[in-house]
């Protein structure tokens, strides 16, 4: 089957069309999808009519899958350990009424990279959209690979060897979490990533940023905050970035966590009910 992809901004991403997930996604599809994922690093798919059991079988094709963590949810929504919840609402089905889980989701506002706090990085993100509100909650995208090679060479020289600590309550605070209880820490401590990286699958150098990055290693705390927040805003420029807007139950976004950062936009959240699921799959470990 041959896809059809539809460039969304001049620069990276695409809507891809000419897929039937209805019967499974055969291995030459699937490898067409791969390569697709890894030229655009956002793919964009309409009304694709994907159940969670559908969904997590095709994210498989990628690899291993992570599984949600279980720290600050009392009760899970999903019958499923690999999905991830990326809305607003209790296990119930009734929207989210506790601050301190609102507070948590607003972290998903800041530009970030799925699980950069882990040392296993996360390769890809399958973000399935169950129920939208009408207005607002577009995700917004940016390409790291493009920020990269856009960067004034001095620039680059002086990042090529520097290592950024990511953690996931460093993201949380700057959203106005309160300070993690021991338990969250011990569950989720910082890890270590070169700042520049290869993207392999595309020969592409690009930089692996995320508001997780709290700070350089070797380098005095608030030098290495300002660098990491110099690069977000430079790699973040409007002419850099992509508005995705969720027309519907079943659309789907793929993207590469490797060589693009992403961030939620707001809606009013205690008013309309968003319902997303995501899984996550691991880097391969030969990587
Ligand atoms: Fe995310």
């Amino acid at each position: 089957m041959a896809l059809t992809a539809r460039p969304l901004h001049p620069l990276f991403a695409a809507e891809i069309s000419g897929v039937d997930f209805s019967r499974g996604v055969d291995p030459e599809t699937f490898e067409e999808i791969r390569v697709a994922v890894h030229r655009y690093g956002v793919c964009v798919f309409r009304g694709t009519g994907l159940t969670d059991e559908s969904h997590i079988a095709f994210s498989r094709l990628f690899g291993e899958l992570e599984q949600a963590p279980r720290f600050s949810i009392a009760r899970r929504r999903f019958r499923y350990p690999e999905l991830f919840d990326a809305g607003n609402l209790d296990p119930d089905g009734n929207i989210l009424s506790d601050e301190r889980r609102r507070m948590y989701n607003k972290g998903n506002q800041l530009w970030h990279t799925d699980s950069s706090f882990n040392q296993h990085r996360s390769a890809y993100s399958l973000l399935l959209a169950h129920e939208v509100p009408p207005v607002g909650g577009d995700t917004h995208f940016a390409d790291m690979r493009v920020a990269y090679e856009a960067l004034p060479e001095d620039r680059k020289a002086q990042i090529e060897d520097l290592v950024a600590e990511h953690w996931l309550w460093h993201s949380r605070m700057l959203a106005g979490y309160p300070e993690p209880t021991e338990e969250e820490k011990r569950e989720k401590p910082p890890a270590r990533h070169r700042l520049v990286q290869l993207h392999r699958e595309s020969g592409r150098r690009t930089l692996y940023l995320a508001s997780h990055a709290s700070h350089i290693v070797g380098w005095p705390v608030e030098e290495g905050r300002r660098l990491i927040r110099e690069l977000i805003e430079f790699a973040t420029q409007p002419q850099f970035c992509l508005a995705v807007q969720w027309h519907g139950p079943g659309d789907l976004i793929i993207w590469d966590n490797r060589c693009t950062m992403h961030r939620a936009t707001p809606f009013e959240d205690v008013r309309y009910r968003r319902d997303m699921r995501r899984t996550t799959v691991y880097e391969a470990v030969d990587h």
